[in-house]
């Protein structure tokens, strides 16, 4: 059966092992891998903006083998004008895979159900999945063994990076620690499901409001913007909300003294990190941001080779 990727746990903890495997080898031996061969199209629809999503699917398309197809939404029918289920029945009969950026999960799961190629979900407004594999690439790189590692995460926990942090992490076998003001702690919901994760890989997850117990002895420090795409209008609020889960000097020195920072861009600096830390020498992002592309070549790879006749 042709397996999706619209959550980061679609796959199990050991599946998500292999394809962070299957990363290294496409790091070290890029175009190795070439089940695109054709060439074989991808579509990757984009509802949203994207620079890095855009160009690491496009590059790692091409890479395979194949041929990217990017749509924006605003020049398709998609958008209100036709459903995601008839827009898969379109594309499924002419391209290999479907990625997709979009708003609501529900959207990507419409698309997906009974769709006889992979759909991918390439940032929601819940999940972001795809960089949550780019992210455990980079830490991996830097820091080795991912199981027993512990990641604190500063900001809005009810993000799709805040929530894709708790479920990936979770399966992954790190402590995770998401530290939000109240009002935007993760869903009690996925929170459940990474915690029964978590349960299964010997990590752990928590949410708390106090950065000082998330930071402490930490050896990821992650944040993410606090106005993500489709809140604009609530800037203020959020700016006035967050100020005090700003990633400073001060609050990296309360984490392992090698830690390493990490954000999936793009970054406000002077909001949810300092310039201090993000052009530091512990962060590594531009590592983090080129990982998109062997991540997302290797989860292509490893999807197709399921995906049905
Ligand atoms: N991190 C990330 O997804 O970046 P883009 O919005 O530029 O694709
Ligand atoms: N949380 C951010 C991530 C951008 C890659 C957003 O959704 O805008």
């Amino acid at each position: 059966m042709t397996r999706h990727f619209l959550r980061d746990d679609d796959i199990t903890p050991a599946e998500q092992a292999e394809i962070l495997d299957l990363a290294v080898h496409l790091k070290a031996d890029r175009w190795s891998e070439k089940p695109l061969a054709g060439p074989q199209t991808v579509a990757v629809i984009f509802d949203k903006s994207s620079t890095r999503t855009r160009v690491s699917f496009a590059v790692g398309i091409a890479d395979l083998g194949g041929s990217p197809l990017i749509i924006s939404t605003a020049s398709s029918q998609l958008g209100g004008k036709e459903t995601p289920a008839d827009t898969a029945r379109v594309l499924e009969r002419q391209v290999a895979a479907i990625v997709w950026r979009t708003y609501a999960q529900s959207g990507l799961e419409e698309m997906a159900e009974g769709t006889r190629v992979p759909v991918v979900n390439a940032l929601s407004d819940e999940f972001h999945p795809c960089q949550l594999l780019a992210d455990l690439l980079t830490i991996r790189e830097h820091k080795g063994e991912l199981a027993g590692r512990t990641l604190a995460f500063f900001g809005d926990g009810r993000s799709n990076m805040g929530q894709s942090y708790a479920l990936a992490c979770a399966m992954a076998g790190m402590h995770v620690r998401i530290a939000s003001p109240a009002d935007y702690a993760p869903r009690a919901d996925v929170i459940a499901d990474a915690q029964a994760i978590a349960d299964t890989t010997g990590g752990s997850v928590s949410v708390t409001t106090d950065i000082h117990e998330a930071a402490a002895g930490a050896d990821v420090v992650v944040t993410d913007t606090w106005v993500s795409m489709g809140k604009e209008e609530e800037k203020q609020a959020r700016l006035d909300s967050f100020g005090s889960y700003k990633v400073t000097t001060e609050l990296m020195a309360e984490a392992a003294s090698d830690a390493i920072f990490i954000h999936c861009l793009p970054a406000d600096r002077g909001y949810e990190v300092d310039a201090a830390v993000i052009d530091g020498p512990q962060s590594v992002i531009w590592d983090e941001a080129e990982n998109r592309l062997h991540a997302q070549k290797a989860l292509l790879v490893w999807l197709l080779a399921r995906a049905a006749a």
